[in-house]
């Protein structure tokens, strides 16, 4: 699948999405290397620290479809903004754990605007398992 019509998956996983308070909606989609897709959007509360952002959601939607990082083969994140969507630093220490690093993050806005980042380059010096 190409970069494109992964961000056109996030963009329609974005209406999914449950943002009362921020009004910030925010897509993602989760290619594997099987060719299946897995969706996630930001779920928000009214007890804002029990909202889950769309990546998250996306990564942990395939966890529960039985998938690991190792079938992970591209994740799409999208949102409205001027520049890409960029995680939040708690979506990036999950990313990194979570994710391959040679697979290709892509970043995107609904003006068709496209950047490819990597584990690395969203979190380096990571903490890991390893350090524990
Ligand atoms: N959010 C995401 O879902 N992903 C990002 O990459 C950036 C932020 C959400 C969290 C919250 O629901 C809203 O966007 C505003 O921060």
């Amino acid at each position: 699948m190409e970069k494109e019509e992964l961000m056109e998956k996030a963009i329609g996983a974005r209406r999914l999405s449950y943002t009362p308070y921020s009004h910030f909606p925010v897509g993602a989609a989760l290619l594997c290397k099987d060719g299946s897709l897995f969706l996630g959007a930001n779920v928000e509360n009214s007890s804002y620290p029990c909202g889950m952002c769309a990546e998250r959601n996306a990564i942990y939607n395939a966890m529960m479809h039985g998938k690991t990082r190792d079938d992970f083969e591209a994740l799409a994140i999208v949102a409205d903004c001027e520049g890409v969507c960029t995680p939040c630093g708690m979506c990036r220490q999950v990313i990194s754990e979570l994710f391959p690093s040679e697979a290709p993050i892509y970043l995107g806005n609904l003006n068709g605007l496209i950047e490819e980042e990597s584990v690395e380059s969203l979190l380096p010096k990571a903490f890991s398992g390893d350090d524990l």
